[in-house]
């Protein structure tokens, strides 16, 4: 079967007659995309930004009639549209290709559960794509696998502050760590934790999640020997106080998550308690690491 698209482009404002308009007059489905190249950068829990410049693609079946699916439409919008033909694939197939095992580091592996790990021997974290941020795609959660697989981790607790799916909590737990809390504000990404901490068979008792209002030390134990997190420049300086209190003295703070025109605030920030330095970098983001002292 091959499909029509529509695609049709308009203002933030707009956005949402417009998806409503192409859905009335028989979209099967309306995807939304920047069309100005705006980052929006990690959203509050719960929020949906859109673009101020947004391309809206209507998808209709093939035997559509297109020219009565334009002429329900506002003239301003069909400014610059397009009716293109697309081709039927096996979309979940073409999905998955984009996915395959990647290395990290020297033993470190994150691969899809559908594929086979290409190295047994290796630490495979069996790893699918789903609503939490972290897959190893992104050159934050990279940079900081690749540093979580040259640490001496075996035996070691280890905070994952902003979790997400879990990823560097779980990575920690197979390259050795003995116990793991992974913190994050989107009750999905706990979920996503907790089930991706069990599909790589780690023990239930060595891995918590809680939401950041449910983190009292009291509930973890214990000062971590590490402690990560891969977060935005802004959360990571109004978090400083919290991530150096579930750090022990001695203990290793690794950040990721800021760009590196952003790297001598925060490392300022957090110098009079860890001397942060920059231990990695991969396109424009850069990847922290410090030591908090023995005695403050
Ligand atoms: C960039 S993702 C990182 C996910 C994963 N740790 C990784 O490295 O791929 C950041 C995560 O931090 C969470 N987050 C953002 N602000 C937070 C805050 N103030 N407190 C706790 N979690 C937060 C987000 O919900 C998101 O899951």
């Amino acid at each position: 079967m091959t499909w029509l698209q529509l695609r049709l482009y308009t203002q933030r404002d707009s956005v949402a007659t417009l998806e409503d308009q192409l859905l009335a007059c028989g979209a099967v489905a309306v995807t939304l995309e920047d069309n100005a190249d705006q980052p929006l950068l990690e959203p509050g829990v719960g929020e949906t930004p859109l673009w101020n410049q947004t391309r809206l693609t209507g998808l209709y079946p093939a035997d559509s009639d297109m020219h009565a699916v334009l002429a329900q439409l506002p003239a301003q919008v069909l400014e610059n549209h397009r009716v293109e033909i697309l081709e039927d694939k096996d979309w979940a197939r073409e999905w998955m290709q984009h996915f395959q095992p990647m290395r990290f580091g020297e033993q470190l592996w994150v691969c899809p559960s559908w594929l086979e790990p290409p190295h047994a021997g290796a630490v495979n974290l069996l790893l699918d794509p789903g609503l939490a941020f972290g897959t190893g795609t992104h050159p934050t959660t990279a940079m900081c696998l690749r540093q979580l697989d040259g640490m001496p981790l075996r035996g070691q607790t280890v905070v994952d502050y902003g979790c997400g799916s879990g990823i560097l909590a779980v990575a920690a737990l197979k390259l050795g760590a003995a116990r793991a809390l992974g913190v994050d504000n989107d009750p999905q990404a706990l979920t996503a934790s907790a089930e991706n901490s069990r599909r790589n068979g780690v023990q239930q008792a060595q891995f918590k999640v809680a939401l950041p209002q449910r983190v009292a030390m009291a509930d973890w134990g214990q000062q971590a020997d590490l402690v990560v997190a891969n977060i935005l420049s802004g959360p990571l300086v109004d978090l400083s106080d919290t991530l150096i209190s579930f750090l022990k003295p001695g203990g290793d703070l690794l950040i990721a998550g800021l760009l590196s025109s952003q790297s001598e605030t925060l490392r300022a920030h957090y110098t009079p308690v860890v001397q942060l330095s920059v231990v990695d970098q991969q396109d424009d983001w850069v990847c922290l690491r410090g030591k908090r002292p023995s005695a403050d």
